[in-house]
């Protein structure tokens, strides 16, 4: 026979067992709350991602915006090693992409003009004479919606767009997923992207963070040191619209096939330097064979001792050194991002491919899926 006891110590056994482990699975939630609204009157939500490692990572429906990003430094200290804005009106203002999801077609498109099966398009030029990640309002000033995926092995947030035929000039209904993935033990953010359209499209998307990982924007970016896994890059022409030559590093500034530091030969009397005002260009990111993940870049900052890599599954990267950036920017905590305070690595298929038919495919068809995904992985050293 069981004994009252029993059951009784039974039941008290299940509840603290169950209420430990709903504060474990509510210690999973992505927090969300408030950014305010749009100047149209359109909620914004902020969430918040973080992971028992230190990593804290925000980001906002306006935009798919990655805001800040908090990991340790060498002595576990945490810092943000992204530059954004405290409210959404410096969002809704911004110029410089900060943080932003690219979308439809990430960087430049020459003369804003595409051919797709014997139809042209004209996009907005909304850079000199080109169209620039997406055109006048790209899927960098739209409201997204935001949804907790949450795993018990991560935080996982998906964020949905619905870009409408002919929105900024683009063909096809297109419907767009980005995914940022919080692993609760490993100190990495990925970010996947996933895409149907009902008519052929082309599309390329990436994240325009930029990164200063000393924790602090006061600083320039010039003593980080980069690699980054090329052989060749896409030169440009006055307008930053590649000339469909792909160029040896070898022997040039954009050889960084050995960690060097960012303002080692910036400033050098360099053609394409001059174009970019610095580094502005595309990498064509060398394949190990297969075709999904790989390392594309490792950066560390010396202070701090932080280390990023970026991985992708795309075959080119852009790394633009905050040539654009000039002190008139005021960000978080009022800090003014100077020139080169921050640098950008931007996974994506190369810019100006529509008008390129050797550069790898942008298209998307009907009945297909676009995948891409990058992660962030940080690290330290001495
Ligand atoms: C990309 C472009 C740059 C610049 C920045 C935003 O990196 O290649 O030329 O437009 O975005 O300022």
């Amino acid at each position: 026979m069981i004994r009252p006891s029993t059951i009784l110590l039974a039941f008290v056994m299940s509840l603290i067992l169950s209420t430990c482990f709903n504060a474990k699975s509510a210690e999973r939630k992505i927090e969300v709350s408030s950014f305010g609204k749009t100047k149209e009157g359109e909620a914004v939500s902020r969430y918040l991602l973080s992971n028992e490692k230190g990593v804290e990572a925000v980001v906002i429906s306006y935009g798919a915006t990655l805001v800040s990003l908090k990991v340790p430094d060498r002595n576990d200290k945490a810092g943000d090693i992204v530059l954004g804005y405290d409210s959404l009106d410096g969002y809704e203002q911004d110029k410089s992409y900060f943080g932003a999801t690219i979308g439809r077609y990430s960087n430049r498109i020459a003369g804003g003009q595409f051919t797709l099966h014997e139809t042209v398009f004209q996009l907005p030029k909304n850079d000199g004479p080109n169209c620039l990640h997406g055109g006048s309002r790209g899927f960098n000033k739209r409201v997204w919606v935001g949804v907790d995926r949450s795993r018990p092995d991560a935080q996982v947030l998906e964020l949905t767009y619905l870009s409408q035929n002919g929105e900024e000039g683009f063909p096809g209904t297109l419907k767009v997923h980005v995914t940022y993935t919080l692993p609760l033990e490993t100190n990495e953010l990925g970010i996947e992207y996933s895409a149907t359209t009902n008519k052929g499209t082309v599309i390329n998307l990436t994240n325009h963070s930029y990164f200063n990982l000393s924790g602090t924007a006061s600083q320039e970016i010039l003593d980080h040191e980069l690699l980054l896994h090329a052989l060749k890059f896409t030169p440009v022409d006055s307008t930053l619209i590649p000339t469909g030559e792909l160029r040896t590093v070898r022997g040039n500034p954009f050889d960084f096939r050995k960690p060097t530091a960012i303002g080692a030969r910036i400033n050098q009397n360099n053609e394409q330097l001059k174009f970019g005002r610095g580094y502005d260009h595309n990498w064509d990111l060398e394949k190990t064979g297969t075709n999904g993940l790989q390392v594309a870049a490792e950066v560390f900052e010396p202070t701090s001792g932080r280390v990023l890599e970026v991985l992708t599954t795309e075959p080119g990267i852009q790394f633009y050194s905050g040539n654009f950036l000039d002190g008139t920017v005021r960000g978080k905590g009022g800090q003014l991002y100077d020139h080169r305070t921050g640098f950008c690595l931007e996974t994506q298929h190369y810019p100006d491919s529509p008008n390129h038919p050797k550069f790898p495919s942008t298209e998307l068809k009907p009945g297909r899926t676009y995948r891409s995904t990058t992660v962030l992985r940080f690290s330290s050293r001495k």
